[in-house]
């Protein structure tokens, strides 16, 4: 970061895995359209969801130095895997920096969806075996009960493209039928996973119509406008914002192809820098 720390003018960060965090990005960008963004996509080591909580902490330690190091006013941890390992190390660490993670935003969302307080997550095994989700979501809703379901085969699926179709459907009833069918199924189900936005419309199907489909991506981005204006380091209304700058750790080409259907609108090779964290 700046040495003189936060400013207004400066960029927000955001960091994921890869591609997925295109998706909140483009909350962010909705939401805050006076605001300048610096997105990295450690694309060289996804998967963060199949690795050891260490690895990922360690992980995300390099995209966040490397992100602060380009000067930015604020963090956003826009993977749940990385944010269930890594938020509290990282917002120790940037304590001058407003730092937002998905996860308590994605519970907040959840809790806000379900009636019953039976809540499903589906995330990558990491994010599962961490158990932040669990407690988030206890924490806004002491009573709740949540059931996690690790959902690593989606990551692979919406990095190949593959966001409906009949493999899609066939995946997304193996994952949840046994879930959302008899007394006591949750009426909640929080896609606690950068990727699976794209997988709604499957993911929807395969899902009781009474079950609320919640994701992060909003309750983020109202998380950061929060702290922003908290901490006066909004940018003024009406402020034109510089582009989205969209840096990679590995393979540019394959990054703007795939991000951009996370991100929903093209993106071009030449416009992804790549860069060693
Ligand atoms: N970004 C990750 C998450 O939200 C999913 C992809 C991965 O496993 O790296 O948990």
């Amino acid at each position: 970061m700046s040495p003189s720390g936060p400013r207004p003018e400066l960029p927000i960060g955001v960091f994921d895995s890869g591609v997925g965090g295109l998706t909140v990005l483009r909350a962010l960008e909705a939401a805050l359209p006076a605001e300048s963004f610096v997105y990295l996509g450690d694309t060289a080591r996804l998967p963060y969801g199949t690795k050891s909580a260490a690895s990922v902490v360690r992980y995300a330690s390099q995209c966040a130095t490397a992100l602060a190091a380009r000067g930015v006013k604020a963090l956003v941890i826009a993977c749940n895997t990385a944010a269930s390992a890594a938020l509290g190390e990282l917002a120790q660490r940037y304590a001058e920096l407003p730092v937002v993670g998905v996860v308590e935003p994605g519970a907040r969302a959840a809790v806000g969806a379900s009636r019953s307080g039976r809540i499903a997550v589906i995330a990558t095994e990491g994010t599962v075996r961490g158990g932040a989700y669990v407690a988030a979501i206890t924490r806004l809703r002491p009573d709740a009960t949540v059931r996690g379901i690790g959902g690593s085969v989606f990551v692979a699926l919406a990095e190949e493209g593959w966001t409906e179709g009949p493999i899609v459907e066939a995946v997304a009833h193996r994952y949840l039928d046994g879930v959302f069918h008899g007394a006591g199924a949750p009426d909640a189900l929080l896609l606690g996973c950068t990727h699976f936005p794209v997988l709604a419309g499957a993911l929807r199907r395969a899902i009781p119509p009474t079950v609320a489909l919640v994701d992060s991506a909003a309750t983020t981005a109202q998380a950061v406008a929060a702290l922003l204006a908290a901490r006066g380091l909004a940018r003024a209304p009406g402020t034109p914002p510089a582009p989205t700058r969209f840096l990679a750790t590995d393979g540019a080409e394959r990054f703007a192809r795939v991000g951009s259907i996370f991100l929903g609108r093209p993106l071009a090779a030449a416009d992804v820098e790549l860069v060693d964290v």
